[in-house]
């Protein structure tokens, strides 16, 4: 049945005057639809995506002024706006104009799928557009899968993951902006007519400079628990775009897929090729509740495990750095048992038989132990790490080489390079990157992990690092007619790599690490329990790269360790207290040489790893309510957790300025039951004397309107009083 679809325009906004429709289909979470016109033999329409829909206001919808427009448009045909896709045929013709041919909807482990199958009007290409929710999740992923039919290859100019408009109006973005050492860094701005574009082309660590996700505030300046937003977040660890186009229509048009950049795709008679998903959240509890959304959902089906506590660990790297050895190694696991911590993990430095790894500039590739410094071998630490009682980690890098290794020296075929071309080097002037795209080094990234955890099945964690970009464009591996492949298919051999890795070791933690918080990412979550967050371990700086990436991603993702003061990459000093307490707000661990430490510094760590253990519930699974940010440059910034059940809560109060005659505001909390009655203990103290409400009990409505007053400075000996000060308080709930 052909629909009649008469469009009228008023003020720029396309209309349906007298719908008929074919089908309309709801995609709707708990609180939030996505409506969808799928009638046969038209291109699929989005109509509403917000606050969940009833049938009967569904109906009424295009006398209301619905969005009305195609819902993943497509290149060729009025081509003067963005399209999400655009392809060329065997013939050359850059034309694309596809039409609904049906809807099917389906279960996979335990997710609704709804598929749209669209094909063009003429030449034999299809696009399937799927849409997944999870019951009881605020989460809608959106990908497109695109099959060549036709009788040759077709290439791929663009082929975004998902495309959404959003109405014209004082519409603010949140993203997040940043370099090596410091990551996600917050900004907010109002769209501006015209295009605003997020990107990355390092090819390997996409969360240094940007991130692939935004929020939309839609009614003005973004507001922590209050408004109407909308959070976009590209599930892809390489190459990727978002951007939003605010055109002379009444919508901001929002795009986000792989950055198609010097990456048109060649599908071949018959071949699919699928594009990552998009994952679409919306909320009316302001960007607070758009990150509860995605950390609810990540926490669900995203992340690894995600339903496992993350253990406290000691790391080797700002300790030792590359100076490992038995002896020391040993030292470091006895003092992480002795603070109650519950993991030591090896930095680089370990490796190398020909060419020992003594600073960062050979080995990567020979992943066997340097006996000079560990004769005993991974054998002896592990079972040094038993005698402690703590697991024991190990760090690889292994999609990398370096000139100076022996895989190079054997397989100079299997890096990433060019034709004609010097080979670029990284790091240490030496490094390489792996050609993720060749099978052969795809078996030999398994190998390296398999062999370790079957020779070691006693290895707990596995740090994999990653420091280098995509140096040069060039595959050793894929033909001439292929090179444009290297940006996608390098991540399409990662994660065939990982999906064996997985199946053969489902139980080994793994933390994504590149140059430190460069895989921060939704991408590469489902095979990683966690990331590294930055090489900047500096607790004032911490409190705004934290703040952050928990927009996006939930404490128990987010490795965030005390580490030495001064501190390494800042060289501020930061007293321990201050350190710890900002640490324990995400996955708590330490990376410094405990033998530095005094016997006061050892007690705050232990202190607060006895706390933490306590809270962890709370802080890696609980909701997070952020309450005062550090970007408000108010002088404190403050957050809190609190367990779904609201019977348990831990608060967060930094003070990240000093000055005399200072007017801190009183942070009132949230997330709390108003009817409930909480029992305030302070944690991590240091103070002689108690804090005035320790042990006393308010109702959650008196601690979200009022809060609690946080004294500027310590009650401890006066030469111990220092220019930082911060609180963690946890709240119970009693009967
Ligand atoms: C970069 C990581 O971010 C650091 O934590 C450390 O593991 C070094 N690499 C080791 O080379």
């Amino acid at each position: 049945m052909k629909p009649v679809l008469t469009l009228i325009t008023i003020a720029g906004m396309a209309m349906a005057a007298m719908p008929a429709h074919g089908e309309i289909i709801n995609i709707a979470t708990p609180s939030t639809s996505l409506v969808l016109d799928a009638t046969q033999g038209q291109p699929l329409k989005i109509m509403h995506y917000g606050d969940r829909m009833t049938d009967a206001d569904i109906d009424a919808l295009p006398s209301a002024g619905s969005i009305n427009l195609n819902a993943y448009p497509v290149y060729g045909l009025n081509p003067q706006g963005e399209a999400a896709l655009s392809v060329t045929h065997t013939d050359g013709n850059r034309t694309t104009d596809l039409a609904v041919k049906g809807v099917t909807r389906t279960k996979d482990d335990g997710a609704d799928i709804t598929t749209v199958t669209m094909a063009d009007t003429y030449y034999p290409l299809e696009v399937k557009v799927n849409y997944r929710t999870y019951p009881g999740d605020e989460v809608i992923e959106t990908w497109v899968d695109i099959t060549n039919n036709e009788k040759g290859k077709v290439t791929l100019n663009r082929f975004m993951s998902g495309y959404l408009p959003v109405r014209y109006g004082d519409v603010w973005m949140s993203s997040l902006y940043g370099t090596w050492a410091d990551e996600a860094n917050l900004t907010e701005e109002p769209l501006p007519h015209g295009v605003r574009m997020i990107k990355n082309k390092d090819g390997l660590r996409n969360t240094h400079t940007a991130h692939p996700e935004v929020m939309l505030s839609l009614d003005g300046k973004p507001r922590e628990n209050n408004g109407r937003v909308i959070g976009a977040a590209l599930c892809y660890p390489g190459n990727y775009k978002l951007f939003v186009d605010t055109d002379d229509s009444n919508f901001h048009h929002l795009f986000a897929g792989i950055n198609e950049e010097n990456s048109e795709y060649h599908l071949r008679k018959g071949e699919t090729f699928s594009t990552p998903e998009l994952a679409l959240t919306y909320s009316r509890e302001g960007l607070g509740g758009v990150s509860r959304n995605f950390h609810r959902w990540g926490r669900a089906h995203r992340l690894h495990a995600g339903d496992k506590e993350r253990k406290v660990l000691l790391n080797s790297w700002e300790g030792v750095y590359f100076d490992i050895n038995e002896e020391v190694m040993a030292g470091m696991m006895e003092d992480i048992a002795s603070m109650g911590g519950e993991l030591f993990v090896m930095d680089d430095g370990w490796f190398g038989d020909k060419y020992p790894r003594d600073v960062d500039n050979s080995s990567l590739g020979d992943w066997v132990v340097d006996t000079n410094k560990l004769p005993n071998g991974i054998n002896g630490l592990l079972e040094t790490a038993r005698k402690n009682g703590v697991k024991f980690g190990i760090w690889i890098e292994p999609e990398m080489t370096n000139t100076v290794s022996e895989l190079y020296e054997k397989h100079p075929e299997y890096i990433i390079k060019a034709p004609n071309r010097e080979v670029v080097k990284g790091r240490g002037g030496t490094q390489l990157v792996l050609d993720m795209a060749n099978p052969k080094v795809q078996d030999i990234v398994f190998q390296i992990v398999d062999t370790l955890m079957t020779k070691y099945p006693a290895i707990d964690y596995i740090k994999w690092d990653s420091n280098a970009p995509i140096m040069e464009h060039g595959s050793q591996y894929l033909t001439a007619d292929e090179q444009s492949h290297l940006y996608i298919d390098y991540h399409k051999g990662l994660a065939k790599t990982l999906d064996r890795i997985r199946a053969a070791h489902p139980d080994v933690t793994i933390q994504a690490c590149a140059s430190g918080g460069g895989r921060a990412n939704w991408g590469i979550l489902p095979w990683f329990d966690e990331f590294w967050t930055s090489d900047n371990n500096d607790a004032l700086q911490r409190v705004f790269m934290q703040w952050g990436t928990s927009y996006f991603y939930p404490a128990i993702a987010m490795g965030s360790h005390i580490s030495a003061s001064p501190n390494h990459q800042t060289f501020r000093r930061i007293p321990t207290k201050f350190r710890a307490d900002v640490a324990m707000s995400g996955r708590l661990g330490l990376e410094m040489q405990p033998r530095d430490m005094n016997d006061e510094d050892k007690a705050i760590c232990r202190q607060a790893i006895k706390d933490y253990k306590a809270i962890r519930p709370i802080v890696q699974f609980g909701d997070l309510y952020r309450l005062l940010s550090p970007y408000d440059r108010k002088g404190v910034a403050s957050l809190m957790y609190v367990t779904p059940e609201k019977d348990d809560a831990v608060f967060y109060w930094w003070k990240i300025e000093t000055f005399m005659g200072q007017q801190l505001p009183r942070v009132p909390m949230a997330g709390l039951d108003p009817d409930k009655t909480y029992r305030v203990t302070e944690l991590n103290r240091i103070d002689n004397q108690p804090l005035p409400y320790e042990g006393k009990t308010f109702t959650g409505r008196y601690l979200m309107s009022n809060g609690l007053e946080m004294p500027l400075t310590y009650k401890v000996d006066y030469h111990k009083n220092t220019d930082y000060a911060s609180r963690v308080l946890r709240l119970t709930a009693v009967d």
